[in-house]
């Protein structure tokens, strides 16, 4: 897919007020400081859509992006973010499970994991209640620049690992690096593919 456009619609953090749900929509979402704003900038090649920031927390709201005028690429705020208060959290976590439970036009999630920490409760937590819902997701590996070949190499595998412990086939993942823009094409192929699919169907 060519990125023609990619243009910042709005913020909220009640999922009834977001953009009419009439194109498809795909979310990004995982812990704090992970690297969802530095992905969506690296798919559609804008080094300035998503703010990035080294202080986790960054990301406060369910922010909506229109490609090239065809689909809709949601940031979601980090979950899990230990600096804030528990209540701050708790609505958070609300705002995020009504927006994936509610939103109609929701393609697909994507969960990014960091790909040089071992499974964190979590996440398995968060992967699991998505399963349990019947969401549609997939997994991206993020930050793969920060570990040697073999090394990536081998956390990834027993992610994988990990995850077979619960699910009978593994959800589509991918390893990604925002610096090295590795796998930016199958992001967005994976995407293109899901709208033809989608559209053709309707
Ligand atoms: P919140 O909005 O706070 O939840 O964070 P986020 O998940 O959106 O992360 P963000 O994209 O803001 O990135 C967090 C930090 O990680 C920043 O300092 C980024 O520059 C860095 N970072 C993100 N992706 C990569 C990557 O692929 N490689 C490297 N080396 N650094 C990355
Ligand atoms: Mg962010």
């Amino acid at each position: 897919m060519i990125i023609k456009t990619a243009k910042f619609l709005m913020s909220n953090t009640d999922y009834k007020k977001c953009p009419s749900p009439d194109l498809n929509e795909y979310a990004f979402i995982g812990r704090s400081n992970v690297g969802k704003s530095s992905l969506i900038n690296m798919i559609t090649d804008n080094k300035s859509l998503a703010k990035i920031s080294s202080n986790p927390g960054k990301t406060q709201m369910i922010n909506h992006f229109i490609i090239n005028e065809n689909w809709y690429l949601v940031d979601l705020p980090g979950y899990g973010f230990a600096k804030i208060s528990k209540k701050m959290r708790a609505k958070f976590r609300k705002m995020i499970d009504d927006y994936i439970l509610n939103r109609q036009n929701l393609v697909s999630i994507f969960v990014l994991i960091d790909s040089r920490h071992d499974a964190q409760k979590i996440d398995l937590e968060f992967i699991n209640w998505l399963g349990s819902k019947g969401v549609p997701f997939g997994i991206i590996f993020t930050k793969a620049d920060k570990l040697g070949v073999n090394a990536l190499k081998k956390q990834i595998d027993k992610y994988r690992e990990t995850l077979a412990e619960y699910w009978e086939t593994l959800p589509p993942n991918f390893i990604s690096s925002s610096v090295t823009k590795r796998v930016k094409e199958e992001i967005l192929s994976y995407i293109e593919d899901l709208n033809t699919k989608i559209n053709a169907g309707q």
